[in-house]
């Protein structure tokens, strides 16, 4: 479903190079829970980016469910990652301005749902988080953990075939990021393919499948 072929990425500062991916290949196939751990730097964030649609990479192939993604255009690839993948971030990444329920709208509206249809949606993907009675709250009116909470339910309200999870318990206490994780989990239960970075070894040993990337490049794995 997932096949990265031979992935690098260069950003280039001026006249200096960093190769953050130097040739990564990697396999997931559909309803697999896979976790990705690695050192500050190694290329974490970029290899979920370039899997989660939002950057390409400068060289390899990367095919999603058999596209492959390289030949698409800025318009079809920002369609794919509509209709395809959820993407949960560190930071929340939240709109400030909007309620949990505006927010989780927001993914509908992109891909052209009617306002009915997008209310009833929302609600139920914020009902499915355990959020129903927080609708009407801003980010800033909401804990931490309830603002992950609305960013996976923003995620999963399209219902894509992939759920992508950058650290999404970076910003939490232990407790809160316990039950974002096994939030996570049941998604992944219930069919949503999963992959999820973590700093914590702990939480890394819950992933049957788990991947060691450093300096760019894949150099373990484990089936566990
Ligand atoms: N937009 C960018 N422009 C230039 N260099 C970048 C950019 N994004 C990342 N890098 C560099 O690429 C390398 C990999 O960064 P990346 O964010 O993928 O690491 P990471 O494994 O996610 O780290 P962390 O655990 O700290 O989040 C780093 O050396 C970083 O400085
Ligand atoms: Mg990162």
């Amino acid at each position: 479903m997932i096949e990265l072929r031979d992935i690098t990425k260069t950003y280039r500062m001026g006249k200096i190079a960093v190769h953050a991916l130097r040739g990564v290949s990697l396999e997931v196939k559909a309803g697999e829970l896979v976790a990705i751990v690695g050192p500050s730097g190694s290329g974490k964030s970029t290899l979920m980016n370039i899997i989660g649609c939002f950057d390409v990479p400068t060289s390899g192939e990367y095919r999603l469910e058999g596209k492959e993604v390289g030949r698409l255009t800025d318009n079809d690839l920002a369609r794919l990652r509509n209709r395809k993948i959820g993407f949960v971030f560190q930071k929340f990444n939240l709109l400030p301005q909007l309620t949990a329920w505006e927010n989780v709208q927001v993914p509908l509206l992109y891909a052209g749902v009617r306002l009915q249809e997008r209310r009833e949606r929302a609600a139920k993907a914020l009902r499915q988080v355990g959020l129903g009675d927080r609708l009407h709250h801003r980010p800033n009116e909401m804990s931490g953990g309830q603002q992950q909470r609305v960013a996976i339910a923003r995620a999963l309200v399209t219902r894509p075939s992939f759920l992508l999870a950058d650290e999404p318990t970076g910003n939490l206490d232990s407790n809160s990021g316990r039950e974002i994780m096994d939030l996570l989990f049941s998604l992944n239960e219930e069919g949503t393919t999963l992959i999820v970075v973590t700093h914590d070894g702990l939480l890394a040993k819950r992933f049957p499948r788990l991947v060691e990337i450093r300096d760019g490049q894949l150099v373990r794995e484990e089936v566990q």
